[in-house]
């Protein structure tokens, strides 16, 4: 059984990954508001990826055998500014992620919750490849800042990616 602590925190952290999910649909709308559909439909996965991973923390309340409480989730912004703005946000969203699930992996340490160490690890993996995406694409997007050809061509890239 969970402490109610460590409940209450993995609740508050299925909240988190549905905003972070809210985020990214959002700003998968404004891309292709923008004309970077390629970069709208990145975004439309890792919108995917965000309800997964809130869907993977409830699956283990459940298992867990918790009655689940759910947290409300905030609207995202309309306007994230240059292409470029949009993923040094999501790169910064992520890193306060990152932060959450380590301080989620601690307090799992505290009430001596083994079984909740083993199953945040994957999330702490993830989070590692998640900043590694945004940073990859901040670099790009920072290489071609004058040269928009170069970014549609990112645009076209980056639209290929599949759920995986
Ligand atoms: Fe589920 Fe992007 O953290």
């Amino acid at each position: 059984m969970l402490t109610q602590k460590m409940q209450a925190a993995l609740e508050e952290h299925v909240g988190a990954e549905l905003g972070s999910a809210y985020l990214y649909l959002a700003m998968s709308a404004y891309c292709e508001a923008i004309a970077f559909k390629g970069f709208g439909r990145w975004m439309r996965v890792q919108f995917q990826e965000e309800t997964e991973h809130a869907t993977k923390l409830l699956d283990y309340l459940l298992s867990r055998g918790c009655k689940v409480s759910f947290k409300p989730v905030a609207a995202p912004p309309k306007e994230f500014g240059t292409i470029l703005a949009v993923f040094e946000q999501t790169l910064e969203h992520e890193r306060s992620v990152t932060k959450r699930v380590h301080d989620l992996y601690d307090l799992a340490g505290v009430e001596k919750d083994t079984a909740t160490q083993v199953f945040l690890q994957w999330f702490v993996s993830e989070q590692v490849e998640e900043e590694a995406r945004a940073s990859e694409i901040v670099d790009k997007l920072r290489m071609v800042a004058d040269r928009p050809g170069s970014a549609l061509y990112l645009d076209k890239e980056y639209g290929k990616r599949t759920r995986g």
